[in-house]
């Protein structure tokens, strides 16, 4: 097939571009390098730089079988400050793409949706079919964009599934996260470990979980890319589907530092503080519909194994000097 990859000199969407070249896919990147880098795209795919506001259509327009659409702002706090860009950056430009997509005929999208969009969840593990109550406007424009798919598959016999994420880590193929602006827990506890940081501050120390500390489920972005062509191929006219992609486990900030210790030998100091604005305590996934749909089969589920990819990655990238994706 020849794919549109959206955000893919990003760090999800490098690590799928780079699996659909592997699986003989012909892929064309379109990223405006806000947050992406031009060198995480793979050898093989056709770049465009740009906004998919502004050059989705003419992309579209030269033959293009499906749709995969990472690029997204995806900065939980700065969605709070900044309502207006998660609405414009996020839903807009999405609605455009559809659009886009509609006049060009291209029939088959699979989405990155992202837990946010089920709030505070009333119990764990989440199921798709838990209410939609996102607390961020971030998760808000994220679940406009699902509703909208929605919408287009019923009136407009789109094929459209949105995956959504629980927390993203490790690296494949030399593609990682180290984002100019770091918020996410692992690449920050990684970053004191070589001593880019002084320490990790724990967020909240007084949740209803077992330590204390908020409980994630972390998936490997090898994974999750897995779930990226395995719901490419299931993108059925007229129809939107709806898939959790996490391991099903959860572990608490103080569980993920420690296995940081274990892994990278170093010491990692840590200091409590206050709860973020708008962290659940929980979020865990259900991911039994990806595993019975789809076929997907998570083949690096573990924690550790996650983390020493993420740190083989980190020590890698460092020693070249310099973010990768
Ligand atoms: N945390 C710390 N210290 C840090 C960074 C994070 O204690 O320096 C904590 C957070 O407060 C949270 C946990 O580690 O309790 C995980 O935080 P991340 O930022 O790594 O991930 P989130 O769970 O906040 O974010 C993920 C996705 C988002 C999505 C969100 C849904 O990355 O895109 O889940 O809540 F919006």
């Amino acid at each position: 097939m020849r794919i549109l990859v959206t955000g893919g000199a990003g760090y999800i969407g490098s690590v799928v571009a780079a699996r659909l070249v592997e699986a003989g896919h012909d892929v064309v990147v379109l990223d405006d390098l806000s947050t992406g880098h031009r060198t995480a795209v793979p050898g093989g795919c056709a770049f465009v730089e740009g906004g998919v506001r502004e050059h989705a259509a003419a992309v579209l327009a030269g033959g293009i079988d499906a749709v995969l659409h990472f690029a997204a702002k995806s900065l939980v706090a700065e969605s709070v400050a900044r309502p207006e860009l998660y609405w414009s950056g996020n839903t807009g430009a999405s609605l455009a793409l559809l659009e886009a997509m509609r006049a060009a005929g291209v029939g088959r999208i699979v989405f990155s949706s992202t837990a946010a969009v089920y709030g505070e969840p009333d119990s764990a593990p989440i199921r798709e079919d838990a209410p939609v109550r996102p607390a961020t406007p971030y998760g808000a424009s994220k679940a406009a964009i699902d509703t909208a798919l929605a919408e287009h598959a019923r009136m407009h016999g789109l094929g459209a599934v949105s995956l959504r994420y629980f927390n993203v880590a490790g690296a494949y193929a030399g593609r990682g996260e180290r984002h100019t602006t770091e918020t996410h827990l692992i690449p920050i506890v990684l970053q004191v470990a070589s001593g880019e940081r002084g320490h990790v501050a724990v967020n909240g120390t007084d949740y209803p979980t077992a330590d204390g500390t908020c409980v994630r489920d972390y998936i490997h972005v090898a994974d999750l890319a897995d779930a990226h062509l395995l719901a490419l191929e299931h993108c059925t006219p007229g129809e939107h589907q709806v898939f959790n992609l996490g391991n099903g486990a959860g572990f608490s900030v103080r569980e993920v530092i420690d296995t940081c210790r274990e892994v990278t030998g170093h010491p990692i100091p840590q200091v409590d503080g206050a709860r973020r604005p708008g962290d659940p305590a929980v979020l865990v996934a259900a991911s039994d519909l990806a595993r019975s749909r789809l076929g997907w089969i998570p083949r690096r589920p573990g924690l550790h194994g996650i983390i020493a990819d993420a740190w083989a990655f980190h020590t890698a990238s460092a020693a070249v000097g310099g973010p990768a994706a």
